[in-house]
């Protein structure tokens, strides 16, 4: 029995005051993911937790801590995938809601299964989720930003997770605030099957963080997990996603990747990444914000 999760919290740039914060988000994330794994809980449930961690850390651009549109509000978009049964559940553009992944997993067993604004809000509010004033998402370090109109130095992106559970099932979710100063009503990859994520019940899972126009049309999602044919280890099939990402589009983007043997895989062109990931045979979690030679999986 393999258990594996792995999490980002971005492809961006992080200044050197904000490694600490970023590794110490993903740790967090990893080990609340990993608690759920270890008690039998499955893979949906311990993504659905781990990102719960992300979201409530005002570090990353994921509900609290989201970046602000063009009228200097929040609006989220999320969505999540179970690779066995291919099931899947999304929300975009919410407001007042704080775990907008758990609304998607909620929805996973609903018809619709992507809602947006203030549809899928109702149905967050309906099933008894944690709602909230819209401006309690905003992070006084944002609000700054905005207002201000202050250069964005740690570009902020995205939040994910992908995980192996003793079933040997893989889920993979994604949650996001967006773009820096979007356009309201913008919805870029995060919730966008394919693209911003994929669980696939023979290879493996993924979840993308990037420019949403830039990885929806090479539906980045779903492009590493087809890398993974013949056995090719994850990590290697990151890179090749990126780089196939780097020939057709402009963008940054990264993208974190498990296959069904708990082998982990991540890969970025932004300057930096929050990642951080622990399989069975670790005796810690490891976690990162740069990839280099030492901080690279070993390729087995
Ligand atoms: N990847 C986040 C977005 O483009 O919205």
């Amino acid at each position: 029995m393999t258990l594996a999760i792995i999490v980002h919290g971005g492809a961006k740039t992080i200044s050197e005051d904000k490694v600490a914060a970023n590794k110490a988000g993903c740790l967090a994330a990893v080990e609340a993911g990993w608690a759920v794994l270890t008690k039998g809980g499955t893979a949906a449930e311990a993504v659905e937790a781990a990102i719960r961690v992300l979201e409530a850390d005002q570090t990353f651009n994921a509900s609290l801590g989201a970046t602000l549109n063009s009228e200097g509000e929040v609006e989220l978009d999320a969505a999540i995938m179970e690779g066995a049964t291919l099931g899947w559940g999304a929300v975009a553009a919410v407001q007042g809601v704080r775990h907008p992944i758990s609304v998607a997993r909620k929805i996973m067993d609903e018809k619709p299964r992507f809602l947006v604004a203030r549809s899928a809000e109702r149905f967050a509010a309906e099933n008894g989720l944690e709602m909230c004033k819209k401006e309690d998402l905003i992070a006084d370090e944002q609000w700054h930003e905005w207002k201000e109109e202050q250069e964005v130095l740690d570009r902020p992106n995205t939040v994910g997770c992908v995980a192996l559970d003793a079933n040997g099932i893989l889920a993979a979710g994604t949650s996001t605030g967006g773009t820096t100063g979007q356009l309201a009503g913008r919805v870029g990859d995060s919730a966008v099957i394919g693209s911003g994520l994929y669980a696939d019940g023979k290879l493996g899972a993924c979840s993308t963080t990037g420019d949403g126009e830039s990885i929806i049309p090479v539906v980045l999602a779903k492009t590493a997990i087809d890398f993974l044919n013949g056995d090719r280890h994850p990590d290697e099939a990151a890179q090749m996603a990126i780089n196939t990402l780097k020939s057709k589009v402009k963008g940054e983007a990264g993208c974190i990747l498990l296959d069904h043997q708990g082998r982990v895989g991540w890969a970025y062109n932004s300057q930096d990444m929050a990642c951080g990931y622990m399989t069975t045979g670790q005796d810690k979690p490891a976690v990162f914000t740069k990839k280099e030679a030492s901080t690279a999986p070993v390729l087995v």
